[in-house]
């Protein structure tokens, strides 16, 4: 669906008074021209003007019927503009990196509860985010979701958000999982570690630091260094060991890879079951979807790997977000509030949560998602997000002189 510039049109009709003016003007006879000259026009005579035109006392009466029609209409005409106006402004435009089905659902629940319609424009982060900076000024944009701390921290550093000024969010939102009031995180989700129980014995895996031990060489598998969820990972252990300690760590875990990287963190769970991985680290929403498959062979091959919560007796698992906030330019913010703070509410929360096996960030909200229960409680990286963003440069760098491709 495509709605470029939606918002720009309704800043565009909007009734102003020149464009009253203009209609009334227009319903003006033109024999009245010649009462009111306009200023550098030559002055029109009764012998250049058409004859029945040019009769005063005609004329006059023209004028002062048009004046009182005038008069009638201005505040039907008015109306019927202003009402079409705010018929164009209960409507949000939502730049978004989340693409379930049932977030559908839910931004139709929005409409029903408040009447504004919601556009939606789907993409990966880095396409919208490139959208929005060609977009400049002129974006249509008022609400940009995006699936990760780091993503939201870059979009953040360009100025792409503007405050929210929300009490509710403010409330709602724990603190540590948003940025100054400029984003909020929505959902959160875990980096957990499967493995191979034929070749990792219990225990024997218990940290993000064991990944570099000499020990696994040749068996862990990663998506790229350079995705986002690995620099929020490595921005995570910068700010608990240093720069020098984060770098020894990459640098062992390429030396232990199994193969290049390539593909997704799906694609790394799906390595450990065919065997050429016996180490994966990914997102536990997409260890959960294989959990939850249609697929018999995939169901039974996740059913049948290790999990590992890491960092238990230290830090805790590292936690990203999915997140979002209003749009620097946002044509209709006063809507863009109302769809975050809605998105914010145990409802919505929920129903996020649920739809991609991940947790909602406002207290007090429970999900039922057994598959998710099954792999236990854990303690969580209570670090603040904010941290992962600050760290996001140093991260680059790290992966960049690990040459983790
Ligand atoms: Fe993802």
């Amino acid at each position: 669906m495509d709605f470029e510039g939606a918002g720009l049109r309704h800043k565009n009709n909007a009734p102003g008074c020149l464009q009253i003016i203009m209609i009334l003007i227009n319903m003006k006879p033109q024999p009245h021209a010649f009462l009111i000259p306009e200023s550098g026009e030559p002055k029109r005579t009764c012998t250049t003007m058409p004859k029945n035109a040019c009769h005063p006392h005609k004329s006059l009466r023209r004028l002062i019927g048009s004046a009182v029609l005038s008069v009638i209409a201005l505040p039907a005409i008015y109306l019927s503009l202003h009402e079409n106006a705010h018929a164009q402004s209960q409507a949000l435009n939502l730049y978004s990196a989340r693409h379930y089905q049932s977030d559908d659902e839910l931004y139709a629940e929005f409409t029903k509860q408040t009447g504004i319609k919601v556009n939606q424009i789907q993409a990966g982060d880095e396409a919208l985010l490139e959208r929005i900076r060609s977009e400049g000024k002129a974006s249509p944009a008022d609400v940009i979701l995006l699936a990760d701390a780091a993503r939201l921290w870059k979009a953040q550093t360009e100025g792409m958000f503007q405050p929210a000024r929300s009490q509710v969010l403010a409330k709602a939102i724990p603190a540590s999982l948003q940025a100054k009031d400029l984003w909020f995180g929505l959902t959160t989700r875990a980096r957990l570690m499967v493995f191979d129980k034929n070749k990792v014995r219990p225990g024997q895996l218990t940290s993000y630091e064991d990944l570099a031990k000499p020990e696994f060489k040749g068996m862990v598998c990663t998506r790229s260094g350079t995705h986002p969820y690995m620099l929020s990972l490595v921005a995570s252990i910068v700010e608990h060991q240093g720069e020098a300690k984060a770098q020894a760590w990459a640098n062992g875990v390429v030396a232990n890879l199994a193969r290049t990287p390539r593909g997704g963190d799906t694609d790394q769970i799906r390595g450990v079951m065919s065997g050429e991985c016996a180490i994966a680290l990914t997102n536990s929403y997409y260890f959960v979807r294989l959990l939850k498959s249609n697929k018999a062979e995939e169901k039974m091959g996740a059913q049948q790997l290790g999990v590992v919560w890491p960092n238990q007796s230290s830090s805790g698992t590292h936690m990203n977000v999915s997140g979002g906030g209003i749009a620097r330019h946002a044509p209709n913010p006063a809507n863009a509030r109302r769809f975050l703070e809605f998105l914010a509410s145990p409802q919505a929360q929920a129903f996020l949560a649920s739809a991609n096996n991940e947790w909602p960030v406002v207290r007090g909200v429970k999900v039922h998602n057994p598959e998710l229960e099954s792999l236990g409680k854990f303690n969580a990286d209570p670090l603040p997000i904010g941290a992962i963003g600050k760290n996001q440069p140093i991260a680059a760098r790290i992966i960049d002189r690990a040459k983790w491709r």
